[in-house]
């Protein structure tokens, strides 16, 4: 597949799909720009490829209506920020200034266009739409990770348009080659610890893992359910009662697969939902009455360090307990730590999907682990085994 390094892009016009869904204050400043810093390696290679960039993005849901409460111009004021350049903006894609706009780009020039989703067009994934789309550009990229399991327009049905000429960006390839370290080139043993409060969001990822590891390792809220369908007593725990069956097919599909599920043998129990409620640690199996499973307790977190210090391959996907309680953090930073430490040592460590990456970043140890997504729901869907529409629009070309 030939890559986007390899181009020749004087004066090309590459329409490049970035996802710069990122948080704003009420002053609209954007607070944690990481996806954006994540897209700039992609802008500065065509930059000095001396491309003329015309980006496409959405931000939020505002449902195919012009909404400016959802306007990508703070999103352009942080770019311009960054890059120490002014960049153009398109207001309105389907104008035929818009198309003026992108040929009168001087080379290496950026415009940004108007939120995406501000069109009907884009989230149904419209073919019409696709086509005013692709009259922006002449080769296309798409480096919105993020993005990738929607089928829209912009993500994926404007690549037809562009067959021979769609590639990945630098962080979309990043994404996928730290994707196929794990999944396909991953060395034994291979571990994955997965957290978060339910079993039922983290059942298809489970499904999915089995063949694929030797260690799974469980915390959060969803480890109660666990404990409870095998008769353990978890006082208030968050538990799904009616998944207990689940649970139990998924220890028994472990076995069936050689996977070795890990669950918490100790338990740091809160008497209400809060940081400051009264605590207890009790063996995981025996909350006492009244009180609600909020963290990992110390001996899980010592066996789970252990697994993690003998494993090579390392795919973490949510937090150990209520992280964002200091009192019931120190099981999710002391995982945190624990697969830092082992990829200093040599394995390939990937975090991906939400809570454990807010995680990685209140604990500092973004540096310390190999790999951190930008993916939410786009991780989320690739470990359950789903085709990213995104990836696939780009791959089944070549
Ligand atoms: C995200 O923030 O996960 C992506 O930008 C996708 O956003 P969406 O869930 O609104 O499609």
């Amino acid at each position: 597949m030939k890559k986007l390094i390899d181009l020749n892009l004087e004066g090309k016009r590459v329409l490049l799909r970035v996802d710069f869904n990122v948080p704003l204050d009420q002053d609209n400043n954007v607070t944690d720009d990481t996806r954006i810093q994540a897209s700039l390696p992609t802008i500065k290679l065509l930059k000095e490829k001396g491309a003329k960039i015309i980006i496409l993005a959405h931000f939020g849901r505002p449902k195919g209506l012009v909404n400016l409460e959802f306007s990508l111009q703070p999103v352009r004021a942080h770019l311009e920020k960054m890059l120490d350049e002014s960049v153009v903006f398109i207001q309105d894609v389907l104008q035929d200034t818009a198309v003026d706009q992108s040929l009168s780009l001087q080379n290496g020039q950026i415009a940004l266009c108007e939120n995406i989703r501000f069109y009907p067009g884009e989230e149904k994934g419209n073919p019409e739409f696709a086509v005013q789309l692709a009259k922006l550009g002449d080769i296309y990229v798409n480096d919105a990770f993020g993005a990738a399991h929607r089928e829209h327009a912009s993500t994926a049905v404007v690549a037809k348009h562009f067959v021979g000429n769609s590639f990945f960006g630098l962080l979309m390839d990043g994404e996928v080659a730290a994707l196929d370290k794990i999944f396909s080139e991953g060395q034994s043993p291979v571990t994955a610890v997965v957290g978060g409060a339910k079993v039922s969001s983290k059942i298809d990822i489970l499904k999915n893992l089995m063949p694929k590891v030797d260690n799974i390792i469980i915390g959060g809220g969803m480890a109660y359910t666990f404990l409870l369908a095998k008769g353990g007593k978890i006082g208030n725990s968050l538990v799904e009662a009616d998944k207990t069956d689940l649970a139990l097919e998924i220890l028994e599909e472990a076995i069936k697969n050689n996977v070795e599920i890990h669950l918490p043998v100790d338990s740091k129990n809160a008497a209400t939902f809060s940081n400051a409620a009264i605590s207890e640690i009790t063996t995981a199996d025996a909350v006492s009455d009244g009180f609600m499973g909020l963290d990992i307790g110390p001996k899980t977190i010592e066996l789970y360090s252990e697994v993690l210090g003998a494993s090579k391959t390392i795919l973490w996907n949510g937090p150990m307990g209520v992280f964002e309680f200091e009192n019931f953090s120190e099981g999710t930073k002391a995982i945190g730590k624990a697969i830092g430490k082992a990829s200093k040592s040599g394995a390939f460590s990937l975090v991906g999907g939400g809570d454990s990456v807010a995680a990685v970043k209140q604990f500092g140890l973004e540096d310390e682990v190999s790999y951190v997504s930008t993916g939410g729901g786009a991780m989320l869907e690739y470990l359950e085994g789903k085709v990213l529409p995104g990836i696939a629009a780009i791959r089944n070309q070549s």
